[in-house]
């Protein structure tokens, strides 16, 4: 006799009558004494069980030692329930089976935990338990829907003629920019693998070996400080494309993108996805992932305020810096301390202060006004577009502190005004810069990898304003996360070589960090490009999650630690000697 025949979720009224076998986890039990109530569990839902001694005295005798998280098998008749009985907030809310024989499957411990929406659990506990935290309703619902989005992307590929190939795990270094994982090889002493921080040498080289269109479902590890959004390990939709332009690659994403959302939580979603230049991004936005869900955009008021007499902006825009500003609608109850507050929120990106301007009914208050004539005021005031009972906030500053300090701003303060946010706004950021200067190791850096194409045709001209150097990089953006990159490659070995030169990179170094790539591309490589995205950030969005924590099954702490397993842990000396390895 099997276990079951019906999931526990889907037992309806259609079955009433009928005598039916189920199993699962004992979710919640209430013995009346007379009568005992068991809801049980499986991965579809809940049925309410009943044990009455008038109608299955063995199973009644036998529910009595039933405790939560007990493994049951049981067979009943499926009744209506009595009217006052039903549940209208569970889908199996007007039935209830009337158990005939019960099958205890296994006994369970008192839970740490139970499995339940309704109880609030400390964040490492869920993971020391992760099995039972992962039998609650919210994560069951986030893993199938990771599932379907992996399903949806998949049938996408395979329709437009891409191969699933995979890619090693034990590998060499990649250019991504994050730490790397090492692995200490035992046959060669003192050497190391690297574990991939993506894909990005070996998709390239499927290029070169022919195979055109290819994509991964791909785990990719980087040892970087975690946040919400980031993890040692992360999932990957990665792939490439040969002979193709930019244009190309946005039409494959933007369907795949649209599939997976109507396949996966039937929203349409309208393509083309915008696109923004990734310097107005800045300009307006003040982030290379803007969130559009709300206006607020930073505006410019330097012309305005260049002759004003006031030191901290004439200073700054003598040296080449920008005065701009954002209007908080509404936060004209802002206290001075409030405007500390945020100016704090700005700061963490450079932002000296912020000097504010109330806009009131009778005029405007600031703590500028005695530099700045009514006239100007005026046209400041109207140039944020501000009415009576906003707040306009600004800094000077250099570009590169300035709008990423007003970026940040704009997001806390949408935040903290309760600005609605609503929908899915995506958008693609094109035309990322070449290479960016690192102040602390005083060198020039790839923004995105240095197999991005940037855009000229000489290597020669590479070398002259590496600064304003654009690409043919871009990012997709949605609701203010960063859910992927990609480029056009370098296919010209002269360019990559320049590109190699700017980073200072010697050729010695080249070789060996990428000289199987260098070495391949003198052997026929095609025009190819190509992209990743985070699927753990795109599910974490989907399901409306806050955390990608909550997208992945098994996912480490802030400190990279997996309290269930215990990894990272320490290895015997014996492991230690095999490898010739030594702690210091
Ligand atoms: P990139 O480094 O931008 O590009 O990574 C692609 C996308 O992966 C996600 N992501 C992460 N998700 C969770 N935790 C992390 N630590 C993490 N790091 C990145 C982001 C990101 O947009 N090889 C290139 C792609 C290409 O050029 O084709 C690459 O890896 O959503
Ligand atoms: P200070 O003259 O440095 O004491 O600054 C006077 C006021 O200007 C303070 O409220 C600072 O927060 C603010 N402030 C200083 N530097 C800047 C800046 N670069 N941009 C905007 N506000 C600033």
């Amino acid at each position: 006799m099997s276990y079951r025949n019906t999931w526990c979720g889907l037992v309806s009224d259609q079955q009433v009558g009928q005598t039916i076998k189920v199993a699962g986890w004992v979710h919640r039990r209430r013995d009346h004494g007379n009568l005992v109530f068991v809801d049980l569990r499986d991965r579809t839902g809940l049925v309410q069980l009943v044990f009455d001694p008038a109608r299955g005295a063995q199973a009644h005798a036998a529910s009595h030692s039933v405790r939560s998280e007990f493994v049951l098998s049981a067979r009943g008749k499926v009744l209506n329930r009595d009217p006052e009985r039903i549940n209208p907030n569970l889908p199996t809310g007007r039935v209830e089976i009337l158990v005939e024989e019960l099958n205890i499957l296994a006994e369970a411990k008192t839970p740490p935990f139970l499995p339940d929406e309704r109880v609030d659990v400390d964040d490492n506990l869920r993971l020391r338990y992760r099995y039972i935290d992962l039998r609650r309703a919210q994560m069951q619902r986030n893993l199938r829907l990771r599932d379907k989005v992996c399903r949806s992307a998949r049938r996408h590929f395979e329709e437009n003629a891409f191969i699933e190939v995979e890619t090693p795990i034990l590998t060499k270094s990649t250019p991504e920019g994050a730490r790397d994982f090492l692995v200490p090889s035992r046959t060669q002493a003192g050497a190391f693998y690297a574990l991939p921080q993506s894909p990005q040498l070996f998709k390239q080289l499927l290029m070169i070996a022919g195979y055109e269109r290819y994509y991964q479902i791909a785990r990719a590890f980087r040892d970087e400080d975690l946040r919400a959004d980031r993890q040692p390990e992360h999932t990957q939709i990665d792939l490439e494309m040969s002979f193709v332009e930019e244009e190309d690659i946005y039409a494959l994403v933007e369907g795949m993108v649209q599939r997976v959302f109507s396949d996966a939580l039937g929203v349409e979603l309208d393509i083309p996805f915008p696109r923004l230049d990734y310097r107005e991004a800045m300009r307006r936005f003040g982030s290379d992932k803007p969130d559009l869900r709300f206006a607020m955009e930073i505006a410019d008021i330097s012309d305005l305020v260049a002759d004003c007499g006031f030191k901290v902006f004439t200073e700054v825009l003598d040296s080449g810096g920008a005065v701009r500003g954002l209007c908080a609608a509404g936060a004209g109850g802002f206290s001075r301390k409030d405007v500390d507050d945020v100016a704090g929120v700005a700061a963490v990106h450079g932002a000296k202060g912020l000097i504010p301007i109330w806009v009131e009914e009778s005029g405007v208050r600031s703590p500028i006004a005695k530099f700045v004539s009514p006239e100007t005021m005026e046209g400041i005031v109207q140039r944020m577009g501000a009415v009576a009972g906003d707040l306009l906030l600004f800094a000077a500053d250099r570009l590169p502190v300035l709008e990423p300090s007003l970026g940040t701003l704009r997001v806390h303060l949408a935040e903290r005004l309760g600005v609605p946010k609503e929908g899915w706004r995506f958008t693609w950021v094109l035309n990322f810069p070449m290479f960016e200067y690192d102040e602390r190791e005083k060198r020039w850096k790839a923004q995105h990898h240095p197999f991005t194409r940037p855009r000229i045709q000489d290597a020669a001209d590479l070398g002259r304003h590496p600064a304003e150097l654009g690409t043919h990089a871009y990012d997709l953006v949605l609701n203010g996360v960063e859910l992927g990159s990609g480029s056009l490659r370098v296919s010209d070995p002269a360019m990559q070589e320049a590109i190699f030169a700017t980073l200072g990179m010697g050729s010695e170094e080249i070789a060996a960090k990428f000289g199987f790539l260098v070495e391949a591309m003198d052997y026929g490589i095609p025009p190819h490009g190509g992209m990743a995205l985070g699927l753990d950030r795109l599910v974490m969005l989907m399901a409306g999650e806050d955390s990608i924590r909550d997208v992945i099954a098994f996912p480490k702490t802030q400190s990279g630690s997996c309290p269930l397993t215990g990894a990272p842990s320490s290895v015997s000396n014996g492991q230690m000697k095999e490898l010739r390895l030594k702690t210091i």
